[in-house]
């Protein structure tokens, strides 16, 4: 019993990481790339290898998990100058760009 539990949950995860990037359609990708490169990249660099704000790049962020990035784009880092991209950013939008940082993307 407690092992098709186990199966269930494995399934449910998937299935919901699934939606995730499910919920961010190609033409909203493309500008939250652009996004990625001319907003982000004014802080992290061009190619997101630091500047004002640390790198972004899969093996500096390979410790951190999804949801903390995700929050911390949604929400800023108050008292530094990472900004809250809540207006801008919807959190499935933040989940799908945290996971393709830590997937290594390059804009
Ligand atoms: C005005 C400058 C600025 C801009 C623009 C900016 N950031 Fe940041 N960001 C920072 C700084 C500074 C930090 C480090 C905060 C700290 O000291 O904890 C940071 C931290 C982060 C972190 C956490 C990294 C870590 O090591 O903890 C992520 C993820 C991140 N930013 C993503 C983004 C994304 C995605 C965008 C664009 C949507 C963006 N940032 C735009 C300045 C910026």
């Amino acid at each position: 019993m407690p092992r098709t539990i186990a199966v269930m949950t494995a399934l449910l995860i998937a299935a919901s990481s699934a939606a995730v990037a499910a919920d961010v359609p190609p033409q909203r990708q493309a500008e939250l790339r652009y996004l990625l490169k001319h907003d982000c990249g004014s802080c992290h660099g061009m190619r997101l290898e630091g500047g004002l704000g640390p790198a972004l790049t899969a093996r500096r962020l390979a410790p951190y998990g999804v949801d903390f990035l995700a929050l911390t784009i949604i929400q800023g880092r108050p008292g530094t100058p990472m900004p809250p991209w809540r207006p801008f950013i919807s959190e499935p939008e933040a989940q799908w760009l945290a996971t393709q940082l830590k997937q290594g993307i390059r804009p």
